[in-house]
This record gives structure tokens, C-alpha cells and sequence, in this order.
């Protein structure tokens, strides 16, 4: 009844620990997968078709398209937005074309001393793609941990999708929690990160994993699929 991938992800979720709860959600979004998957392939597409007006080199986003689009429906009328890794303004770009925003904010280094070129190229990708939506996004150059020491807003869904190293992401998890409205909802990418079939230790899902267990009497689980985990603030 499921693939091989799926005995990979439970077998990777177990090795990091993660929580029955973890467990039965993922396996509930398997189970509804073959109902969907016509829609997620339609909203792929679309955005896929709107990304081709746009200079981007690789699309991270799209896959995500049809659970962003159902899950912002359900809870938001209109929202305040933040996101910590834009890279070319692909997630960002999904969020102003199609929805209703109170406010953007777009969190990147756009800078690594082993990757110049392609940091500075994405950096000027992401002004020209954003370009249509001048006036709507504000952005904030340099890391997460920078922004989060001056931040005094506060933000209906957050998007975490910057670094991928464990230590890092806890804080990002950590900081964007009190930036975040009850109510809110943050997305983490990435939650089965590494090699799914070997070792792989300093990943998302670690952090994710220790946060969760802290703040459980806060948050509840709303969705986990193949590539990230939606948390929804309850408690204050
Ligand atoms: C996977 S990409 C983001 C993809 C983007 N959300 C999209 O939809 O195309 C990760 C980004 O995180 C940025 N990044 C990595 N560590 C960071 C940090 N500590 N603070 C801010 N940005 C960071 C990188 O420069 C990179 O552009």
C-alpha cells in the first residue's frame, strides 16, 4: 500500500525520535496522498508557470504549493508574513502573488564566503523577481540571529528555511516562536533532511524534535508531509 519511501521516512522519524504525534500525522498525510495528488500536481504547475516569468535557478518551492495554499486558506484571511532563507524570493514570490498580506519580510544572508557568485547572483535575482512587488515586502540582509535582535514585530506565519545546521535551527525555531502570534502558524523545511537511508545527525529534525517536547503544552501539530512539519501556536 505505500512505497518504499515511506517505510525510509518512518524508519528516519524513528531514529530521530520524533513523537507519536509526529508519527500519526505523517502517516494520516500518506494516507490521504492518493485523494490529492492530482491537486497538488495542478498547484505545482501553476506556480511552476509563474516561476518561468522569473530568473531562478532552482525551484525549492513549488512541491509545497497545494499545503501552503490549503492551510493559509483554512486559518488566514489576510496575515503578516516572515521568512527566514529566501534565496531567489521563490517562497516569498507564492505568498504576494496569492494571497492577501498585511506585511512581508524576507530574512537572507544573500552571503557565503565558499559560494560568492551564486550568493550575489541570487541576491539580484530575488530584487528583479520581487520587483512586481515593490511597496508590498521589506527584506533584511544578514542572518537570522541579527534580525531576531532587533525584531520588535510580531507575525502570523512564519517560514523557517534558512539554515539547515542543528544548532542554528533550534534558535531560529526558538526566536521565531516569540515572534510569533497565538494563533500563528510556523512552517519548518526540510524536516527529513540528509541521507534518509544512513546516518545523519546534524539536521532540522533534531531541533524540531527537542522543541517540540519543550513547548508542547503550546503548540499542536496541524501538518506533517514529506518535506515539513506546520506548527500552530495555541498557547501563549
Ligand atoms: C534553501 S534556501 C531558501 C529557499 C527559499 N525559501 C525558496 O523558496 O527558494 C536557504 C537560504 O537560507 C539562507 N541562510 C542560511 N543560513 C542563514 C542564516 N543564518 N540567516 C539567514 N539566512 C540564512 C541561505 O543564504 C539561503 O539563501
Amino acid at each position: 500500500m505505500f512505497s518504499l519511501n515511506f517505510y525510509y521516512r518512518i524508519n528516519y522519524l524513528l531514529k530521530k525520535k520524533s513523537s507519536m504525534n509526529v508519527i500519526l500525522n505523517f502517516i494520516f498525510d500518506r494516507l490521504k496522498h492518493p485523494f490529492l495528488s492530482h491537486l497538488k500536481k495542478n498547484h505545482k504547475k501553476t506556480h511552476n508557470n509563474f516561476l518561468k516569468t522569473k530568473n531562478t535557478s532552482t525551484d525549492y518551492f513549488s512541491i509545497n504549493a497545494y499545503y501552503w495554499n490549503n492551510l493559509i486558506n483554512k486559518n488566514f484571511k489576510e496575515f503578516s508574513y516572515l521568512e527566514i532563507g529566501s534565496w531567489e524570493g521563490n517562497s516569498a514570490l507564492y505568498i504576494l502573488k496569492n494571497f492577501k498580506t498585511k506585511k512581508v519580510v524576507c530574512v537572507d544572508v544573500w552571503e557565503d564566503k565558499n559560494y560568492e557568485e551564486i550568493q550575489l547572483r541570487n541576491f539580484n535575482n530575488f530584487k528583479n523577481n520581487m520587483r512586481e512587488f515593490d511597496g508590498k515586502y521589506t527584506f533584511f540582509k544578514g542572518t537570522s540571529d541579527n534580525f531576531f535582535l532587533n525584531n520588535k514585530e510580531s507575525f502570523d506565519i512564519i517560514y523557517i528555511d534558512g539554515s539547515h545546521e542543528e544548532a542554528q535551527v533550534y534558535k531560529d525555531i526558538k526566536n521565531s516562536w516569540n515572534a510569533l502570534n497565538v494563533n500563528g502558524i510556523i512552517i519548518c523545511d526540510d524536516y527529513f533532511y540528509g541521507n534518509l537511508y544512513g546516518k545523519s545527525e546534524n539536521v532540522p529534525a533534531i531541533s524540531i524534535n527537542k522543541f517540540l517536547y519543550e513547548f508542547k503544552h503550546e503548540l499542536k501539530i496541524i501538518c506533517v508531509n514529506n518535506h515539513q512539519i506546520f506548527l500552530k501556536k495555541v498557547l501563549d
